[in-house]
């Protein structure tokens, strides 16, 4: 309240500035459109005028280029600063955006009656969030917001496939949200065996040969040869499980696991803790418990007992109604998690952060992808080590050639060509995080087929990668030719690494299941990257932080290579994992022992 006087005081001057009152008078252009609305929305209608939406303005960062130096030099092993991880007010400086960009913003809003006070800004100023109407979002963004409905689910979204901003503001603004994004996080996972299935033997740990067909946390320490390792659990370390869609982690469930499948922290009490972001759900009602979530937790916490874990339950929006005119419909993807994150102290943040959620990349439009992944560099520059599931789809949607699809192809693209391409994942394919595929059996262990594998439309590749991928691909030239226009070879290329994936036992609703999916391997490999994490500060080091250039360089050695299977996909047999990395499995599996030996010596 004290601050308003004090705005309105300022507000004049800023106004009558001379560049700013040429640029009032700036024509709008087109800033971002879509040729038609993602495959499987449809339009419904027109959106009611007084329906509330949230806002989110996303203005630019001329320093992020300083910000992604500043990653690389903290992540890069042999550099000055490694391990020098930013504080959370490092961070904030070099996001800040330029005072021309804040004033221009907030004159252009004042224009169109929103008072300053009715905005709400993020710690470093780069987002400006407001609820308003829909109608006045359209006059503010020249477009017709309109109901989409997603056939398969039902559900409604507000957007529009084309917003303009005034010329002059095209170079402040790189995002304003809700309006093209379409993308719908999908879990990465399937149960293989809803019915109950039987464990090897109840109440003790499965032995190894089991591993082979069913996964528990014993199977895991053993193939990622965990050993005796005994982590701290007090070392201020802690492990951050990422979950939407509504979903929660039944602690019942979680407990009754971990007596079947891990009695030591059945009996030292471990479980989760919880924090609800954006109004996120944690019922802990039976019935409807997260088969994701369930899975994540379970899996997680049985890699790295007894470290703390912490699941982050964020609410999307209740699915909009039309015809109610439900009052929420923001439904951003990571805006509201990131935001959360972003906002914590340094010591409050997790040291590994595991999410098993993503979309194909080329729903997700190029302006918020960027933006989203400039966010998690944001967290790796803070020493967050951000993990990702790489997709269950192989190259696009998992059919190899003698599959038949049963609907038409989605391995199109979507800029109203319909051009034949695999589909990159989304975060998966963000530079800035680790993408984590997947694996099965044991001894070997091979790629499973539906490990989503690929090449980035979005991101050009990023250095750190650039021996290991323009290896594979100099080894392998039959793949230029074979799949020409289908990749981009000059993109980041994923997975970074793997982990099993198939047929864990996961405690539902009181009933032992089966799940598969990269959502098993990114929780079981950040659980050992939490170990991991665990023997360096407890040796008085820091943590990982960004893991990949330090994993192109020296933590590949640490790693179990995969050279067998591959994972098909749009008709083809999709890439081959080969010696040494490849778009199946990444540099391969953990091997804890090893990693830990390269990571603390003596
Ligand atoms: C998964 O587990 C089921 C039930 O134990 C088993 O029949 C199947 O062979 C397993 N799948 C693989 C790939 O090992
Ligand atoms: C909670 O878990 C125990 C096993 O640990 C089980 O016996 C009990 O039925 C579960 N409770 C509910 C409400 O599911
Ligand atoms: C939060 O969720 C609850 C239950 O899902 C709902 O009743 C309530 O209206 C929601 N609150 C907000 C602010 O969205
Ligand atoms: C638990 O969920 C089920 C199904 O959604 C519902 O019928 C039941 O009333 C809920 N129980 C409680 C205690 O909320
Ligand atoms: C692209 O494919 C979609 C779905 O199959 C179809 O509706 C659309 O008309 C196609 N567009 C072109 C330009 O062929
Ligand atoms: C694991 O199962 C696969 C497939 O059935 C088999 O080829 C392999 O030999 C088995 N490995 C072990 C160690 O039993
Ligand atoms: C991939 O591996 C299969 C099986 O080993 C082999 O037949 C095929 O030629 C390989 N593809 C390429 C492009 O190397």
């Amino acid at each position: 309240m004290l601050l308003l006087p004090l705005l309105a005081l300022l507000l004049p001057p800023r106004a009558l500035a001379s560049p700013l009152s040429r640029a009032h008078t700036s024509a709008y252009s087109i800033k971002e459109s879509l040729p038609a609305p993602p495959p499987g929305w449809a339009h419904h209608s027109p959106a009611p005028p007084d329906h509330p939406l949230r806002l989110r303005i996303g203005l630019t960062q001329p320093r992020f280029g300083e910000l992604e130096q500043a990653l690389w030099d903290v992540s890069t092993p042999g550099s000055d600063r490694y391990g020098l991880h930013l504080g959370k007010e490092d961070v904030e400086e070099l996001i800040r955006p330029h005072e021309d960009s804040l004033a221009l913003v907030d004159a252009w809003l004042e224009e169109h009656g929103i008072p300053l006070s009715a905005l709400s800004r993020s710690p470093a100023q780069d987002w400006v969030t407001l609820t308003l109407p829909v109608s006045l979002a359209e006059a503010l963004l020249d477009t017709t917001y309109h109901v989409y409905r997603h056939t398969p689910s039902g559900d409604y979204l507000v957007r529009t496939l084309q917003y303009s901003l005034p010329a002059h503001l095209h170079a402040h603004v790189d995002v304003v949200q809700p309006s093209t994004t379409f993308a719908r996080l999908a879990p990465k996972r399937s149960t293989l065996h809803g019915a109950p299935v039987a464990l090897a033997s109840a109440s003790t740990p499965a032995i190894p040969a089991s591993c082979n067909h069913t996964i528990t946390p014993a199977c895991l320490k053993e193939i990622y040869n965990v050993g005796a390792y005994v982590p701290s659990a007090t070392s201020g370390n802690k492990l951050g499980i990422a979950g939407y869609l509504e979903e929660w982690a039944n602690m019942n469930d979680t407990n009754w696991f971990y007596q079947d499948l891990l009695p030591q922290a059945a009996a030292a009490g471990y479980m989760f803790s919880v924090e609800l972001i954006n109004n996120g759900t944690n019922s802990q009602n039976e019935s409807d418990a997260g088969g994701e979530a369930n899975l994540d937790v379970q899996y997680a916490g049985g890699v790295s007992f007894p470290i703390p874990n912490i699941y982050y339950s964020t609410g999307g929006s209740p699915p909009f109604t039309p015809d109610l005119n439900t009052p929420t419909d923001s439904n951003e993807p990571y805006a509201e998690f990131l935001a959360y994150m972003l906002a914590k102290t340094d010591k409050e943040l997790p040291r590994s952060l595991t999410t098993s959620y993503g979309d194909d990349e080329q729903t997700v439009p190029y302006s918020y992808a960027v933006r989203v992944c400039n966010e998690f560099a944001q967290l790796g520059a803070r020493g967050v080590s951000v993990m990702f599931s790489s997709g269950d789809g192989g190259v696009g949607d998992g059919l190899g050639p003698n599959d038949q699809a049963d609907g038409p192809t989605t391995c199109l693209t979507n800029d109203g060509k319909n051009t034949s391409s695999f589909l990159a994942g989304f975060p998966a394919s963000c530079p800035y995080v680790t993408a984590v595929g997947g694996t099965y059996h044991e001894s070997p262990e091979r790629a499973v087929p539906f490990s989503g594998g690929g090449f980035s439309k979005y991101f050009p590749r990023p250095l750190y990668q650039a021996a290991a991928v323009g290896g594979y691909l100099a080894a392998n030239p039959a793949y230029l030719s074979l799949y020409e226009g289908l990749f981009n070879p000059f993109g980041r290329a994923y997975p970074d690494v793997s982990a099993q994936s198939n047929n864990f036992t996961v405690n539902l609703g009181g009933q032992f299941v089966l799940e598969a999916g990269t959502s098993a391997s990114c929780p079981t490999f950040t659980g050992i990257i939490s170990l991991v994490n665990d023997k360096l500060i407890t040796s008085g080091r820091p943590a990982l932080g960004f893991l990949n250039p330090w994993l192109y360089t020296v933590g590949h050695y640490g790693f179990n290579d995969i050279t067998i299977g591959n994972n098909p996909g749009c008709f083809t047999d999709g890439f081959n994992a080969t010696v040494g990395w490849d778009p199946v499995t990444g540099w391969g599996t953990p091997d804890f022992a090893k990693i830990a030996k390269i990571v603390v010596p003596y």
